[in-house]
C-alpha cells in the first residue's frame, strides 16, 4: 500500500505479459459485443525476455478519473474506450476484499467501485517494428488488474474471457506455451469462448522463432475492420470457419503434443496462407504481405525442399512481418540463410548478440545456396529493419518493487 499525497491509500500493481504468434489464424467476429471469433485459433507464447508489454495499475479514491498513459503518452478519452472498459470492469466484478497481515479488512470487494484506475504500460518492443502489441498490453492490463483486485475466476478461464474483450488474441496470452482459443458458443454469454493451455513452455522447449521484421510504409487495414469487411464478404471465409478450421486444430494441437514438427510446420504455413488468401477474397481486397513477405516464403519453400524436410515454417498476420518457426538444431542455419538474403541494416540489427554473432559466423551450404538463389532474390539491406530472435515462454509475470510505471505519491505516469 502506498499513500497518495492527498493522504489516502493508493493500491499497485504491475504485471508483464508475453505476445503470442498463432498457427491458426483468428480472423472473423462471431458476435462484435463480445468479440467472439467463427473459428477456433492456437499461439505459440512467445518468450518474455525478447518481447513483452509491462503494465502498472493502481487504484485510489483521491483519483479523479480513469486513467491510461501507453508508451509514455496520454490516451485521451480512454475511460469511455470500450476495450479498456471491459477489462476494468470484467476484472473488478470478480475482486475480493483486501485484508492487512492481521486480516483487518483495507478495502471491502465493493469498495474497488469507489476506486478510479491509473493505468501505464509499455512495450519492451519498438511499436515502430509493427509486432502485434495489443495481444501482450491487454494480457498484461488484465493480469495487473487480477492482482490489484485480489480477482477469483468463477471458472477456469474466465479471466481469458475478459482479455478476449480487450483483443481477441490477447486471451491466447494468458498463458505460455502452447494456447488455444476454443469459440464457444452454446452459451448465451459467451462464457465459453476462452483460451485454455495445450501444453506449456516445457513441454517443447526446442521451439524458436525467428521474426523478420520487414519494411512497411503504409498503414494496415485494422484487424478488426479487415475481418469485418471478410465476415462480409468473403465465401472462402465462411468456408475455412465451416470445415476447414476445427480439423486443423485437432490436428496441430496432436502434432505439437507429439513434437512433430514436419506436421506443425505445414499447417502452419498452409493455415498462414488461407488466412491471407481469404484476404484477397474479402471485397475490395486487403493485402498484408508484400513482395519481401513473399520472397521470404518462397526461400523457406526452397529451404525446406533442399533439406527434404519442414526445418523453418513462415506466417504473417495483418502486416508484412514473418515470423519463421524452427527448432534450437537449425535456428542459427535459419537466422544465417534470412542474414544472407536480407543483410544487415543499421545497428542492432538482431536483438540477440549472441545469434547475431552465430548467424554471421555460419557457414551456409553452397547446395542450399544454390536451391534458394533460384527464387530469384537477391541480397539487399533495407527492406528487413530487424530481425527478432526469440523461443517460447510463459505467461504473465507480476513485477515486484523493480519497475513501477506510475509514481508512488501522485499515481501519475513515470514512464
Ligand atoms: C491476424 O486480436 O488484433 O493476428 O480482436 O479485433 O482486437 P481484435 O483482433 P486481433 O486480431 C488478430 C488477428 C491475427 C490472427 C491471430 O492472432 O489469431
Amino acid at each position: 500500500t502506498f499513500v497518495h499525497s492527498s493522504g489516502a491509500p493508493m493500491y499497485m500493481e504491475t504485471s508483464s505479459a508475453p505476445t503470442n504468434i498463432a498457427t491458426i489464424k483468428y480472423w472473423g467476429k462471431a458476435d462484435a459485443k463480445w468479440n467472439t471469433p467463427i473459428n477456433d485459433s492456437v499461439s505459440v507464447t512467445l518468450n518474455q525476455d525478447d518481447l513483452k508489454a509491462v503494465t502498472t495499475v493502481a487504484a485510489s479514491s483521491s483519483f479523479e478519473k480513469d486513467r491510461l498513459w501507453l508508451n509514455g503518452e496520454e490516451e485521451e478519452g480512454a475511460a469511455a474506450n470500450k476495450r479498456f472498459r471491459a477489462c476494468i470492469d470484467g476484472v473488478r466484478a470478480l475482486a475480493t476484499a483486501k485484508k492487512d497481515a492481521d486480516g483487518k479488512v483495507l478495502v471491502t470487494k465493493e469498495g474497488w467501485s469507489r476506486m478510479k484506475i491509473h493505468v501505464s504500460s509499455y512495450n519492451t518492443f519498438p511499436t515502430a517494428a509493427g509486432l502485434a502489441s495489443s495481444a501482450a498490453g491487454y494480457a498484461a492490463l488484465v493480469a495487473a488488474l487480477t492482482l490489484l483486485f485480489g480477482a477469483k475466476e468463477e471458472f477456469p478461464g474466465q479471466l481469458t474471457t475478459i482479455a478476449r474483450q480487450g483483443s481477441g488474441s490477447a486471451c491466447r496470452s494468458l498463458d505460455g506455451g502452447f494456447v488455444a482459443w476454443r469459440k464457444g458458443g452454446e452459451k448465451a454469454d459467451w462464457s465459453d469462448s476462452l483460451a485454455e493451455q495445450v501444453a506449456n513452455e516445457k513441454h517443447w522447449p526446442e521451439i524458436r522463432a525467428v521474426i523478420m521484421v520487414v519494411s512497411d510504409a503504409k498503414k494496415d487495414t485494422s484487424s478488426t475492420a479487415g475481418m469485418s469487411t471478410s465476415v462480409e464478404t468473403s465465401l472462402l471465409l465462411k468456408h475455412r470457419a465451416e470445415t476447414v478450421v476445427s480439423k486443423r486444430m485437432e490436428t496441430i494441437e496432436k502434432a505439437f503434443l507429439a513434437k512433430d514438427f514436419e506436421t506443425f510446420g505445414q499447417l502452419t504455413m498452409a493455415d498462414s496462407n488461407q488466412f491471407h488468401a481469404t484476404c484477397m477474397d474479402t471485397y475490395p481486397p486487403i493485402f498484408y504481405m508484400n513482395d519481401i513477405s513473399n520472397s521470404i516464403i518462397r526461400i523457406i519453400h526452397a529451404y525446406n525442399k533442399w533439406a527434404g524436410k519442414i526445418r523453418a515454417a513462415y506466417t504473417f498476420d495483418a502486416g508484412p512481418n514473418a515470423v519463421l518457426f524452427t527448432l534450437d538444431e537449425y535456428a542459427v542455419e535459419v537466422g544465417a540463410l534470412m542474414l544472407h538474403y536480407y543483410p544487415e541494416f543499421g545497428e542492432n540489427y538482431v536483438n540477440n548478440p549472441d545469434f547475431g554473432m552465430k548467424i554471421k559466423a555460419f557457414d551456409l551450404d553452397d547446395g542450399l545456396l544454390e536451391a534458394t538463389a533460384k527464387t530469384g532474390r537477391e541480397p539487399k539491406s533495407g527492406e528487413v529493419k530487424m530481425m527478432y530472435y526469440t523461443s517460447s515462454g510463459p505467461g504473465p509475470q507480476r513485477l515486484t518493487d523493480t519497475i513501477l510505471n506510475l509514481d508512488t505519491t501522485t499515481g501519475l505516469n513515470t514512464y
